[in-house]
């Protein structure tokens, strides 16, 4: 019921709004992040005018108007993406106070680096909070906290089957080792360990876990499958199926999305033109079946489309990555992945995605896990991380600079 009245409010939506031929003004689209940034912040004070740090944003119903918080934990595999739009925010404007917002929030997480791993989300968690710290600051600490953490995600790594594994506590309800596409996210904490002082073995399970993931997680179109099982001990591919996907052989949006940014970021930290490949093939089968506003709906495969709903967050992903791998491939792909990265980031920088006023987030429209019933057509805090990512990374190539450099 609820999905067939949210149906009917995107038909509305779809037939009323077009956004595409608008531009892309990057300084008014980070400027809107600064502001909801600041907002958020001030809604997040107690009474006393105090902050606890150890609660993190995390999505906005699309009917409420106020961020629903988490308490950082172990399985709360959201608890970074907030300090990273910090990060983000503090490396737009400068501003000294967003950095001191920015570094308590991180630090809340120090305790992750400290307890076993729970599951393959460490990389998401630390790498977006501590990672983007530590490269605007240069903060020791932070440097052997995130150490410390790839070398307790590396424990999950099984090298019979090539890979970490993602849920340990699914292992019997899935019959074996199981291995989601997000989990190629956190292989960049692996491989900025295996360069900054951390064991060199982080580099081969980081290789090994890409590798096995390109041979086993994807079909003959190279769509994905959500999770791949394999035998724990001999280490054969078992099958492939969804968790958050319309249906087993489905391409999930973000799942999808995950690959693209994933196999982008292993080609730069292996120049292994495999990866390279791959990463285009990934994107272009995205690419190719994206509706008109390049904004996927969250699964490509919903018989429901075109009253599914969207997920932005997907398409954020995908302008990151898009403005990294235009980096690497032949001169007109790459003038073809930025226009698309800028028509993306222009979609989603219209009063169509933007919360504008109603929300203290950036953006509307995304899907967090469609099955279970939860986060469907609402404000997710890892759609605002690479919403600003990415304009940052659009931002430097408009100033000659590296995606990867600090402005
Ligand atoms: N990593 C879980 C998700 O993408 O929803």
């Amino acid at each position: 019921m609820k999905y067939a009245l949210f149906g009917l409010g995107m038909m509305f939506l779809t037939s009323c709004v077009s956004t595409t031929s608008e531009t892309l003004d990057l300084e008014k689209a980070l400027s809107y992040c600064d502001t909801h940034v600041c907002r958020t912040l001030n809604e997040l004070k107690e009474d006393n005018d105090s902050i606890d740090y150890s609660m993190m944003p995390r999505n906005i119903m699309a009917s409420d108007s106020r961020w629903h918080c988490r308490k950082a934990d172990k399985a709360e595999w959201c608890g970074g993406f907030w300090p990273g739009v910090l990060w983000y925010d503090y490396e737009a404007t400068k501003n000294e106070d967003i950095r001191r917002q920015a570094e308590k929030f991180t630090e809340s997480l120090e305790f992750l680096s400290k307890t076993p791993a729970f599951d393959h989300d460490l990389g998401f968690l630390m790498f977006c909070s501590y990672g983007n710290g530590y490269r605007l600051t240069n903060n020791p600490k932070y440097k052997q906290i995130i150490l410390d953490t790839a070398d307790s995600l590396a424990t999950l790594y099984n090298p019979a089957v090539g890979t970490i594994l993602s849920w340990p506590r699914n292992v019997e309800i899935y019959g074996g080792h199981n291995t989601i596409m997000d989990n190629m996210i956190n292989l960049e904490m692996l491989f900025w360990a295996a360069k900054n002082g951390g064991d060199r073995r982080l580099y081969d399970i980081a290789v090994d876990h890409a590798a096995t993931t390109m041979k086993h997680h994807f079909r003959d179109d190279y769509t994905s499958y959500h999770v791949a099982v394999y035998d724990s001990v001999s280490g054969d591919f078992i099958k492939g199926m969804t968790h958050q996907g319309y249906a087993d052989n489905s391409m999930w949006a973000r799942g999808q999305a995950w690959a693209i940014y994933g196999y982008t970021m292993v080609y730069r930290e292996t120049r292994d033109p495999r990866f390279l490949d791959f990463a285009q093939k990934v994107t272009d089968v995205y690419l190719q079946r994206l509706p008109d506003d390049y904004v996927p709906y969250w699964d490509f495969d919903d018989p429901a489309i075109p009253d599914a709903p969207k997920d932005a967050s997907a398409a954020c992903v995908v302008a990151s990555a898009l403005l990294e791998l235009q980096n690497y491939v032949q001169p007109e792909k790459s003038a073809s992945y930025k226009d698309t990265a800028r028509r993306i980031l222009t979609s989603l920088s219209s009063d169509r995605y933007l919360c504008g006023d109603s929300k203290p987030a950036f953006l509307l429209h995304s899907v967090g896990h469609m099955p279970a019933g939860s986060e469907i057509d609402a404000s997710i805090i890892y759609a605002d991380y690479y919403y600003i990512e990415a304009l940052l990374r659009m931002k430097k190539i408009d100033q000659g600079k590296d995606v990867l450099a600090s402005l």
